[in-house]
């Protein structure tokens, strides 16, 4: 069958489709059905199952003989080691771990907050709660203490789960005193905290509060899997929105399985013994369905890989790593692709290296540009699959589903809608637009298997933000067009989230911190575009009159807030200052007009400007910045 005809297969009858790939999962009691809408507009899958995420993903693989395959694979460039771990070995661990956490009083349903760097423990972290059912939340180590915080708070852990430090190249990241800068600023306090102790750096342990991660596993008995309901929350991924809160997506448990299991097959074509990579970090959700999640549940080897695409040595670690562990799948960001064809523009490095086993190259995370998608197609001689997903999804709205049918690639295309997907291009009415037509993404409802119910502790916020724009479906916050063939394009975001070297960020939460700061009346920030990172955030300042230092001060300032409030992952290093902003009438900042003048494009003068003239006052300020490039 084609993806035409599965595509077709799965409109016909949506629940024979997924409870034939309900198959694939191994049940302690089986759903009844797959959809459960009498909730509508909010929907669930399989609910009435009884099923276990951490023996889906590890133990039976072992009752089937595949003990002794390696699941994960290890490679730090920065720490120069590998390191495999078999299907048994990570069954014993994370039995252990899951043991001894259930003695400290972890229970299904409790949250367990995990802020760990690229190790293979973070993924014994995230398996051992869901083999309690537990629900994790993993926060990205390049957040601040602050916004470990703010997640602390809405979470509210009963334990929290990290490392001594994490490994950038040339610096350890303190990871021991963020946390307990974090933990002391949030108004909810964890049980207790267990801390893995990394060889390049050993944290001072709180007496009573924090344990050592092998010390607090001696002598208890290891948890057998506990089986949850199929609607229960197997995590919680904190996800930026429009404003500084950001929203807790949350993924439940069997249709997460279920969807996760289709996916491996049908696009990245993955079967059970081969090897699959994504070189991305467990914070973000491609971390967490296809590091950890995706490629266990179906039987296949992980590889975790603790360091970046260039200077490690150089910028042909990527091909190093393929070779050596003869990856099949790749995942990674254009971003990442950039950065090498910047220091490789020839692809020489590549061809120091079999890259045999490698079948196909994915990207994800933000727009892949055509030259960056062109220069992988002609030195990698692979396919090369752009494909479109969310945090909110969980796996990809549109992909070329090479595990079903390759079908031609359309550079700039993320191809085709998957099936459980109904996309729908709409103008601002709702209507569906003719093909061509740029409007607002949508995706009929109900979302597919794995996607997300609602938000934690948010259903208001997630009906407000996602169903209410365009009733009957759910908002994706992109914007593009479909063609005559079908294929989609991507294009731009319409709220105000931009995306740094894959990074998700909110300019509404930048702004927040900026606004902090006492000389600071009024500011705006946006998102303008980098060569490498895609966009880059750049940040307007309106001073009070008074202002107690210099500009250029008050600037580095505000770097620094961003640095110490959100994280070094923000990448705030652009700001400027100017009188006022550009406003409509009604008050409303025109950030999509700032960003026109700073990217060089043509734009027309909005008619509802206040004042004309203060866009040559923002013209002037972004000329002192260098922009727009020339
Ligand atoms: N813990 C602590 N700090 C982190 C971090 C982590 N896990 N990850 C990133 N940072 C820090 C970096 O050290 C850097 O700090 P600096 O300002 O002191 O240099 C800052 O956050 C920005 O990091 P990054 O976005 O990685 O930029 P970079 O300039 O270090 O590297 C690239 C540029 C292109 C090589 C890098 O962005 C990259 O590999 N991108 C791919 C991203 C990706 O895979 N995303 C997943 C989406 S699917
Ligand atoms: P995240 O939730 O961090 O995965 O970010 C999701 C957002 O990244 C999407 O809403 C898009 O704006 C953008 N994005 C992800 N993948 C793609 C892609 N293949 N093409 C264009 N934009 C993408």
């Amino acid at each position: 069958m084609g993806y035409k005809e599965v595509y077709a297969e799965w409109q016909a009858d949506p629940n024979g489709f997924w409870m034939r790939a309900a198959e694939g999962i191994d049940w302690v009691q089986k759903p009844s059905k797959a959809l459960f809408g009498e909730n509508a507009p909010l929907y669930e899958w399989f609910a009435d199952a009884q099923v276990n995420t951490c023996w889906n993903a590890v133990d039976r693989h072992v009752e089937a003989g595949r003990g002794e395959q390696l699941a994960i694979i290890h490679d730090s460039p920065i720490t120069h080691s590998t390191k495999g771990i078999t299907y048994r070995e990570l069954r014993d661990r994370v039995a252990s771990l899951a043991g001894a956490l259930r003695a400290k009083g972890v229970e299904k349903g409790d949250r367990v907050i995990i802020y760990m760097p690229m190790i293979p423990e973070a993924l014994e972290a995230m398996l051992a709660c869901a083999r309690l059912g537990a629900i994790h939340s993993v926060v990205f180590g390049g957040f601040a203490a602050h916004e470990l915080a703010v997640r602390i708070n809405d979470a509210k852990p009963k334990a929290i789960i990290a490392a001594s430090c994490g490994l950038e190249p040339g610096r350890v990241v303190h990871y021991k005193p963020l946390l307990d800068r974090a933990i002391e600023e949030a108004t909810h306090k964890p049980d207790f905290c267990v801390i893995f102790q990394r060889e390049q750096e050993v944290a001072k342990l709180i007496e009573g509060r924090d344990f050592a991660w092998h010390t607090f596993q001696y002598g208890v008995e290891p948890a057998d899997c506990v089986p949850v309901e199929g609607n229960h929350p197997a995590y919680i991924l904190y996800t930026s929105g429009t404003t500084g809160a950001p929203k807790g997506v949350v993924r439940p448990t069997a249709g997460h399985m279920v969807a996760l299991h289709w996916t491996m097959k049908a696009i990245y074509d993955i079967d059970p013994g081969d090897v699959f990579w994504a070189a991305s970090d467990v914070g973000w959700v491609v971390g967490h369905s296809y590091i950890c999640y995706a490629p266990l549940i179906v039987g296949a080897t992980t590889i975790v890989f603790e360091g970046k695409p260039v200077g490690m040595p150089d910028a042909g670690v990527f091909w190093r790593v393929i070779q050596n562990h003869k990856v099949k799948s790749f995942f990674t960001a254009p971003t990442a692709l950039r950065a090498i064809k910047r220091e490789d523009p020839e692809g020489q490095l590549i061809g120091e290296y079999n890259l045999r086993s490698l079948q196909a190259l994915y990207l994800a995370g933000e727009r892949a540009d055509p030259d960056t998608v062109q220069w992988a197609q002609r030195h990698l001689d692979v396919p090369v699959v752009d494909h479109w997903w969310q945090t909110e999804t969980g796996w990809a709205i549109a992909a070329n589903p090479l595990g079903i049918e390759e079908l031609p690639t359309k550079v700039g295309s993320p191809s085709v809608p998957m099936p459980g997907y109904d996309v729908q291009v709409l103008d601002e009415g709702g209507h569906p637009v003719p093909a061509g037509t740029l409007g607002a993404i949508a995706v009929k409802l109900p979302l597919p298997p794995g996607t997300l119910p609602t938000l934690w502790n948010a259903e208001d916020r997630f009906r407000k933000s996602y169903l209410e724009h365009f009733p009957g479906y759910y908002e994706t916050g992109d914007a593009g067009f479909v063609d005559e063939d079908g294929y989609l394009y991507i294009m731009a975001r319409t709220d105000d989230v931009i995306n740094v070297a894959g990074h998700r960020l909110s300019t509404g939460a930048m702004e927040e911190v900026l606004a902090s700061h006492p000389d600071v009346a009024e500011c705006a920030v946006i998102g303008v575009s980098d060569k490498l990172k895609g966009q880059a955030p750049l940040g307007f300042l309106c001073l009070n009159k008074g202002a107690t230092k210099p500009a250029p001060e008050i600037i580095k300032e505000c770097v620094g807030l961003v640095r110490e409030q959100i994280g070094p992952v923000a990448a705030f290093k652009l700001a400027c200052v100017v009188d006022r902003l550009p406003k409509t009438r009604s008050g409303k900042i025109l950030r999509g007009t700032m960003v026109k003048i700073a990217d060089g494009e043509d734009f027309k003068m909005p008619a509802t400007i206040d004042d004309p003239a203060i866009l040559d006052e923002i013209a002037g300020a972004l000329k002192g910045l260098g922009l727009p490039a020339a």
